[in-house]
């Protein structure tokens, strides 16, 4: 696969606010180290060569985001978000141009690499076609039911975790996720409305430390997460 040189612009969603946290601010605020989750997450794509520009989709009540320095990098663009992750993610894309590739990345994901940003961009430009990080399932997965009891193993051979960032066409995207709300769908992520509207969509395999800071305990992994990132792996 030939190395990428088109730049693209990365869709960050950070409109949420943390309620699993538990925190008294929403939890792209909090730091890890020095740096906030969010600032973190920034840093990353903005120093990454085939970015030219991040839609940040950030709260209407926002008051934190200004205190950052990162606040004041031309190449960032702020947006107002929604009630749910979908309706943030539509209000990056009514910024963009419907045949522009953009990759959505949640904001609650810190620990992205560099590597794994080129890999997802290098298959997307290869195959012309929507794709996301993903990660293979490494436990036995059980299904269950209301009662908390077993029904059944799921062979896992064929399940994979799905990790951001998804990369499609904002166009496309836009009027799939739309789609998707207007008729009850439920949208956790851009794949979903995509693979709803009948796309075949690629699972690039990503690193599994590129978690979503969720709940308290993720808090020390991601920090030492990123840690252990040399500069090489960030870079
Ligand atoms: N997000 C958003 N707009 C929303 C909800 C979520 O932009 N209305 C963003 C979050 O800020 C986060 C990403 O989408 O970067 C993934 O969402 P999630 O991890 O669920 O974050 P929160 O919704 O903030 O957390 P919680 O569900 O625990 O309240
Ligand atoms: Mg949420």
């Amino acid at each position: 696969m030939s190395s990428p040189t088109k730049q693209y612009t990365a869709l960050l969603p950070a409109a949420g606010i943390g309620s699993r946290m538990q925190a008294s601010v929403p939890k792209q605020y909090l730091c890890l180290g020095s740096k906030t989750i969010l600032q973190t997450t920034l840093d990353t794509f903005l120093a990454h060569p085939l970015i030219k520009q991040v839609v940040l989709v950030l709260h209407p009540d926002d008051c934190w985001y200004q205190t950052l320095s990162v606040s004041q990098a031309h190449k960032v663009l702020c947006v107002v978000g929604g009630e749910q992750r979908a309706d943030s993610v539509l209000a990056g894309l009514a910024k963009l141009a419907a045949d522009e590739w953009v990759l959505v990345h949640d904001a609650a994901r810190p620990c992205i690499s560099h590597q794994d940003i080129t890999k997802l961009i290098a298959q997307v430009e290869a195959a012309q076609q929507g794709a996301i990080l993903a990660y293979p399932v490494k436990d036995t997965m059980k299904r269950g039911n209301a009662q908390q009891q077993i029904v059944n193993t799921v062979p896992r051979e064929q399940l994979w975790h799905a990790l951001t960032p998804q990369m499609f066409q904002a166009g496309s995207l836009r009027d799939n996720i739309s789609s998707a709300l207007s008729q009850g769908q439920t949208v956790t992520d851009e794949a979903s409305a995509m693979e709803w509207a009948g796309y075949s969509v690629a699972l690039v395999k990503g690193r599994s430390d590129n978690i979503k800071v969720t709940n308290p305990e993720d808090l020390a992994l991601a920090q030492w997460y990123l840690s252990q990132q040399t500069d090489e792996e960030i870079t």
